[in-house]
């Protein structure tokens, strides 16, 4: 039986989920609980593998066999990493989970919806995150802060209309599962969004 908690933290590129994954890791270690870190795609020897595929930009790549990659990078995380860990007691926090392949593939790409829910429910079998952090930016400025890193990955090259039709699908996620995602406004200072999810882990 699961033991530690799984909470994931998700959103459109630059909502600054970095910065605040690490002062989540902080506030829980603070608390005496003991969480590992860990991302998607990746988080495993296998699946950072295949992040280089998706995220590289030397190919094009069909919508099918990236959302397929996202859900083989996916199941290769949960059985040899996140259950494992949530057996130990320990907690898991992700830097993105499956709310992102809906998000992505389904929202930016326009993929058919009932087969990422297909796919979900061949690879998660009902597992999922007791709490989603969503932290949510205007595309605009979201994708300032993307310029300002430098190179873009083959999914930041997309175009405004690609990243304002996935900040929507998450936006519809969370009034779909509002208990699970909480909608975190990312568009203020650091602070300010550390504070409203302080508040948040509070309540678990
Ligand atoms: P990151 O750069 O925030 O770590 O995320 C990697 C990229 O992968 C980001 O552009 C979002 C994308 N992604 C999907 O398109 N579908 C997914 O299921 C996941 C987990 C990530």
């Amino acid at each position: 039986m699961q033991k530690g908690k799984f909470i994931t933290v998700d959103g459109v590129e630059g909502a600054g989920k970095s910065t605040q994954i690490n002062f989540i890791c902080q506030h829980l270690k603070g608390k005496g609980i003991n969480v590992i870190l860990t991302r998607e795609p990746g988080g495993t020897e296998i699946s950072e593998k295949i992040r280089e595929l998706l995220l590289s930009t030397d190919s094009k790549m069909h919508s099918d066999t990236e959302l397929l990659l996202m859900f083989a990078a996916r199941n290769e995380h949960i059985y040899s990493k996140i259950l494992p860990t949530l057996e130990t007691g320990d907690w898991v926090l992700s830097d993105r989970f499956t709310d992102a392949s809906y998000a992505y593939q389904g929202g930016g790409r326009g993929l058919d919806i009932n087969r990422i829910a297909q796919l979900e429910k061949w690879v998660v079998q009902g597992f999922t995150p007791d709490m989603t952090l969503l932290l949510d930016v205007p595309v605009d400025i979201g994708m300032q802060r993307v310029e300002s890193r430098g190179a873009k990955d083959r999914i930041e090259q997309e175009n405004l209309d690609f990243f304002n039709r996935v900040r929507e699908a998450y936006i519809a996620r969370s009034e779909q599962y509002p208990q699970r995602i909480k909608l975190i406004n990312a568009s203020e200072s650091v602070d300010n969004t550390s504070n409203q999810i302080q508040a948040i882990l509070n309540t678990l």
